[in-house]
């Protein structure tokens, strides 16, 4: 197993929209256990892989309190959706900014399991949540699209600062 690197907003490959697994081959596991190996690590509860820099439809979650109840989503597909609900998000890829963002409150969701097995899921609250934004990083889409351009623009700011900060960083360490 090893540990990726997370693309950080407004990195343009995030804006890639993601290609359906055709077959869930043993290179396909090794990226869904490094993903999720790269998520714990990171202590986040669901990482898409847009967000390492591999264009495949899979995401992982974990939701639960010790973090030993992983799940793999291949090819994900909601195909029912009911209600809404308003959830503070975060995202592994804007570290440090929170905000409300509305979703659908019940879904079923179609996927692929590590498997390759196909299995159907009801999901409400978090759980529902997690994998309606994970969904819109493999479609290119980023949580704060939903904001108002003016705080998006703020948050793109500050994270092109802080990235700015850590390369001077790893500069000074190289140095
Ligand atoms: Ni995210």
């Amino acid at each position: 197993m090893s540990q990726l690197t997370i693309l950080q907003y407004p990195d343009p490959r995030l804006r890639r929209v993601a290609k359906p697994v055709t077959e869930v081959t043993d290179s396909v596991r090794q990226l869904a256990d490094d993903m999720l190996e790269t998520m714990y690590e990171a202590r986040g509860i669901g990482l898409a892989a847009t967000q390492v820099d591999h264009h495949i439809r899979m995401l992982v979650l974990d939701l639960s309190e010790q973090q030993d109840q992983p799940l793999v989503f291949i090819n994900p597909e909601i195909i029912d959706r009911e209600g809404t609900q308003n959830c503070d998000e975060g995202c592994l890829s804007v570290p440090g900014e929170y905000a409300q963002v509305e979703r659908a409150e019940t879904i079923r969701v179609r996927a692929l399991d590590r498997d390759g097995e196909r299995f159907e899921l009801d999901a409400d609250e978090l759980l529902a949540v997690c994998i309606q934004h994970e969904i819109d990083h493999l479609d290119g889409k980023v949580f704060v699209d939903y904001l108002s351009p003016l705080k998006r623009r703020m948050i793109e700011r500050k994270m092109k600062k802080q990235r700015r900060h850590q390369q001077r960083e790893a500069v000074e360490q190289s140095l």
